[in-house]
């Protein structure tokens, strides 16, 4: 008798589902597609020579802590790195508000862990990172969007939102954001928005999840300050992560916050994995150290910017005037509005992919059934040739629709 494995899963497995856009990777993946789909770092960015000569030396030199178990909190040398950094960005924070996590993610999965119960709404912005609304859905929380415009989340939207919920009888608790060069639009929210949003968490007793893996990759002016520096009332939990400004292959990042929940946390992360791999802790350290990873963002941040130099010149140069993209100051991403009387963003990716040409269609990021005619373009991966090639490629594909719309608007 073959085994029903439905019959086995535990009952809370039921809010573990996939996403809309896993269907898609596999065919963004294929060699002979130009893909604007992942939100992956440049494979060609990465410090090869620096790291191997590091991992030689640890290997060689500190193998107690480089190949050994570590603390579940994460090593001590590396937290303190870290809570150095995070106080020269204007937080209060010492070694003993960090834990060393498996990458944001495991930060986003703990936190979930110990703060969403089921069917609990969970404010995030409109659109937001999937893998942010994953992790709440999978403890059963249900994801709540708030509109965002230029300047990030609405205030006023999201206080209207919390005023309904708790008139329903189930008032949100936490709202998840990604201020900084937001996956998926790019957006950063302004300083004045963070105060607002601020505010309203201080009368509604809100905990903000701050998740910033991308606000070091800034290409002009300077990111605003963090909710956590901001944040006079410790209802902040920051999350960062090495991911995309050193390499996501370490799997390391940390999770910053007061201590009665970074115990919690440390509690949670003992029975997932004991402790985030000891070397690759080490070689952050490592590398943290005498300069070298600020330099290598200072030279990353040249690179991106060139990238997305190349990928708003061709959308300014390929696309039709009617559809409209914003220019982020950082991060990985464009966000692309098409005119409603395209095809869906979805159907618009099934055509790029017969072009081999892909990007993400938008309704996975949004929770509240938008984003159909909306559509996130990554320029990290893809090389410079490559993204005019593409951008190309799908402006052709977009000014045959829209001769096609206009036949057919003529013909009605
Ligand atoms: C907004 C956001 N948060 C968290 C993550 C997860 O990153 P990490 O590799 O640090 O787990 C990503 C990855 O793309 C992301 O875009």
């Amino acid at each position: 008798m073959n085994v029903k494995w439905d019959n086995f899963f535990a009952e809370r497995t039921k809010h573990i589902t996939g996403s809309q856009i896993r269907q898609f990777f596999a065919l963004t993946e294929r060699p002979e597609v130009i893909s604007f789909a992942g939100g992956f770092p440049g494979n060609d960015f990465f410090p090869r020579e620096h790291i191997a000569r590091a991992l030689s030396k640890l290997v060689m030199e500190e193998s107690c802590q480089a190949l050994q178990y570590g603390p579940t909190e994460g090593s001590y040398d590396l937290r303190d790195l870290v809570a150095e950094r995070m106080r020269r960005e204007g937080a209060v924070c010492e070694t003993g508000n960090l834990v060393i996590t498996d990458g944001s993610q495991q930060g986003l999965d703990l936190l979930c862990r110990i703060l969403v119960n089921t069917d609990q709404p969970v404010l995030v912005e409109d659109p937001a990172y999937i893998g942010g609304m994953s992790a709440i859905k999978s403890y059963g929380g249900i994801p709540k969007g708030i509109e965002m415009d230029s300047e990030g989340p609405i205030p006023a939207k999201m206080e209207q939102f919390i005023v309904k919920l708790t008139e329903e009888g189930n008032p949100p608790q936490i709202f998840y954001t990604v201020p900084n060069f937001q996956n998926p639009t790019g957006l950063t929210t302004s300083l004045q928005r963070r105060y607002e949003i601020l505010d309203i968490a201080s009368r509604y007793n809100l905990l903000i999840l701050e998740d910033n893996p991308y606000g070091p990759l800034c290409y002009e002016g300077e990111v605003p300050p963090s909710y956590i520096s901001l944040d006079r009332e410790d209802r902040v939990i920051y999350l960062g992560s090495y991911s995309k400004v050193l390499i996501p292959g370490i799997r390391i990042g940390w999770l910053a916050g007061p201590k009665p929940l970074i115990e919690k946390v440390t509690l949670a992360k003992q029975t997932a994995d004991l402790c985030s791999s000891s070397l690759g802790q080490q070689l952050a350290c490592f590398l943290s150290r005498e300069g070298y990873l600020d330099r290598h963002i200072m030279r990353l941040a040249e690179l991106y910017r060139e990238k997305r130099n190349a990928m708003v010149e061709a959308m300014k140069r390929y696309f039709p005037a009617g559809v409209k993209f914003n220019i982020p100051r950082g991060g990985f991403f464009i966000w692309v509005d098409f005119p409603d009387y395209y095809p869906t963003s979805r159907e618009l990716l099934e055509l790029a992919l017969t072009r081999n040409v892909a990007f993400v269609h938008g309704e996975g990021f949004s929770c509240n059934g938008g984003g159909k005619y909306s559509a996130r373009f990554s320029f990290s991966q893809p090389d410079i040739e490559d993204i005019t090639r593409g951008i190309k490629l799908i402006g052709e594909l977009l000014h045959d629709i829209e001769t096609k719309c206009v036949i057919k608007a003529m013909g009605q």
